[in-house]
């Protein structure tokens, strides 16, 4: 009675104008959803939906045992983000309250093989007092994502200090377009901490990127205890700048529970001068010490050594030569080498060959396929062993050869996706496509994805966030989204990926904003999303 007809409508139209605000958190200039990477299928509604403050994991139906707890953990985690240190003390209302979320995984297999099933339905209904949203996935790394996905879709109401979900009901059908997507970081130009190097793997789920490319040694410094070889990590910067075994499993493990593989490299022969700190007969001599001495025999034992090594700590079925920028000079330059080189009937270039292959074959007796830099595919082409996988990085066009040649690619053309090249913008890490020119269906399911590179030359602990993000995210969406949803037009995404990087910052990661060019600084005073 007391509330006249004029006022009642003035409460619906502020109630109107609430939820229009809430729509505009959603609806993007194209009525996009702001996720990011964008999935491969979504529709909502306009509801609003409050998390129980118990939220709860339940897993009906589901096959997966989860006997180390690897869905029970990402689940609490899951919570702890949406929640972005608030704290949620309002009161929940008694009416569409979302109370928890069950997860239905039909494989018991937790093994994260590539190209394991990372698919993913999420639906969240809108209907009843205690709503439950549910998951279906194949694996639980599926599962991993579809979390991920929720977790973008919660918001904190800081009228009423709760957290809430917007835009309900959701359907979510979800997978990745390739299924290598990686990002490769540099522990030998500078030395990355456990904790930093966490971080990264943390950052990494958050925009579904799956595989940790580890370039863990290189001419500067070697850090990693190799059992087999104990000399080796002599060559590290210092006493204490070095990974010891349970290290490098600890990263395998805390990487392999949030959907992430770990691709370990050593890049022979050249970029292997520290190895000879340890071990000086690995140099042609102590002056000219890179390449590794080609005609020592104790050189492939050693490579040998260390593949064995790894053989228990990486899981992953790739791992990487590397085998690019081989200066061979100073073998033909050093007596006791050049004499090999000429009873063995080889130039410079033919024993480069035999190392490559040589390497090749070693890491093939471990268990493992082989990367290797597109060096190796453009001096040696077929000859290569048929499972290699090159990885490209000079430039574009490369992979359209190697996928001719029948071999499998992985894109990284340092214009595009060199993430310590700071001229190189969001936009062109957007816009970078790993299929151009590439038509023929065969040919493009040996492109096997691409990956964004973090080398460290000017990049340590104090930086090494702010380069990789945002542009980082930009090349996720490329190999997650399909691309009839990729926007042909970057600044059509600029404003999802502004509110990403928000995200990623009120997540902890040190994101740099998006206007001017890698690792900038915010220009001027405004919100986060103006930068
Ligand atoms: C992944 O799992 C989903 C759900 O079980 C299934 O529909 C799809 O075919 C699977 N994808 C592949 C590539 O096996
Ligand atoms: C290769 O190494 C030699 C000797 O170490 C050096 O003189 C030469 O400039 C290098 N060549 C290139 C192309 O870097
Ligand atoms: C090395 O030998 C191969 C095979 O005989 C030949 O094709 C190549 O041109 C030689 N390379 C150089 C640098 O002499
Ligand atoms: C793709 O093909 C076009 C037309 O032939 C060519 O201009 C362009 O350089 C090619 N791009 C790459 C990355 O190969």
């Amino acid at each position: 009675m007391l509330m006249g007809k004029g006022n009642r409508g003035r409460g619906i139209l502020l109630l109107l104008g609430f939820l229009a605000c809430f729509e505009a958190a959603f609806g993007g200039e194209d009525g996009a959803v702001n996720l990011w990477p964008m999935p491969k299928s979504v529709s909502h509604g306009s509801r609003t939906l409050s998390l129980s403050k118990d939220f709860k994991l339940t897993t009906q139906g589901s096959k997966y045992p989860d006997d180390s707890s690897l869905l029970k953990e990402a689940f609490k985690r899951m919570v702890d983000v949406v929640q972005v240190n608030h704290i949620v003390d309002g009161r929940v209302p008694n009416s569409m309250v979302l109370a928890g979320l069950n997860v239905a995984i039909s494989s018991a297999d937790d093994v994260l093989k590539f190209g394991v099933n990372e698919s993913y339905k999420l639906h969240v209904p809108a209907v009843g007092s205690l709503i439950y949203a549910n998951i279906e996935a194949k694996t639980v790394y599926g599962a991993l994502h579809a979390l991920e996905t929720f977790s973008q879709l919660c918001h904190f109401n800081f009228d009423k200090r709760i957290v809430e979900l917007y835009a309900a009901p959701w359907s979510i059908f979800d997978k990745p377009r390739f299924p290598f997507r990686g990002l490769l970081i540099d522990t030998s130009r500078h030395y990355l901490p456990l904790p930093v190097i966490k971080v990264v793997i943390d950052s990494m789920a958050y925009s579904k990127l799956n595989v940790l490319h580890w370039h863990i040694v290189d001419e500067q410094s070697f850090p990693l205890e190799i059992p087999s070889y104990p000399r080796l990590w002599s060559g590290s910067y210092s006493y204490s700048e070095r990974y010891t075994v349970a290290d490098a499993l600890e990263i395998v493990q805390y990487a392999q529970r949030r959907g992430i593989n770990v691709l370990a490299e050593i890049d022979i022969p050249g970029h292997a001068r520290s190895w000879g700190v340890g071990y000086p007969a690995l140099w042609p001599s102590t002056e000219c010490n890179q390449p590794l001495d080609v005609s020592n025999e104790f050189t492939f034992k050693v490579i040998d050594g260390i593949l064995s090594d790894f053989s228990k700590i990486f899981k992953f079925k790739f791992v990487h030569l590397g085998g690019d920028e081989v200066n061979t000079s100073c073998w033909s330059n050093t007596p006791h080498v050049k004499e090999w080189l000429n009873k063995h009937g080889m130039n410079e270039s033919e024993a480069y060959k035999y190392f490559v292959l040589r390497a090749q074959k070693i890491a093939i007796s471990h268990g493992y396929e082989v990367v290797n830099w597109e060096e190796t595919f453009n001096n040696f082409g077929r000859q290569l062993n048929p499972e290699t996988v090159v990885h490209n990085w000079l430039g574009g066009g490369v992979a359209k050869k190697v996928v001719a040649a029948g071999l499998r690619c992985i894109v990284s053309n340092q214009d595009k996706w060199y993430l310590d090249h700071l001229d190189a913008t969001w936009e062109g890490f957007y816009m970078n496509e790993p299929l151009i020119n590439i038509t023929e269906p065969e040919e493009q399911k040996r492109v096997i994805g691409g990956e964004v590179c973090m080398w460290g030359e000017h990049i340590d602990a104090s930086d090494i966030e702010q380069t990789i993000w945002p542009r980082a995210a930009a090349a996720a969406e490329r190999l997650w989204t399909p691309l009839e949803k990729l926007a042909n037009d970057p600044t059509r995404v600029t404003g999802r990926l502004a509110r990403f990087r928000c995200l990623l910052n009120q997540r902890g990661i040190a994101a740099a904003p998006l206007a001017g060019l890698g690792r900038a600084v915010p220009i001027e005073p405004g919100s986060c999303l103006k930068q």
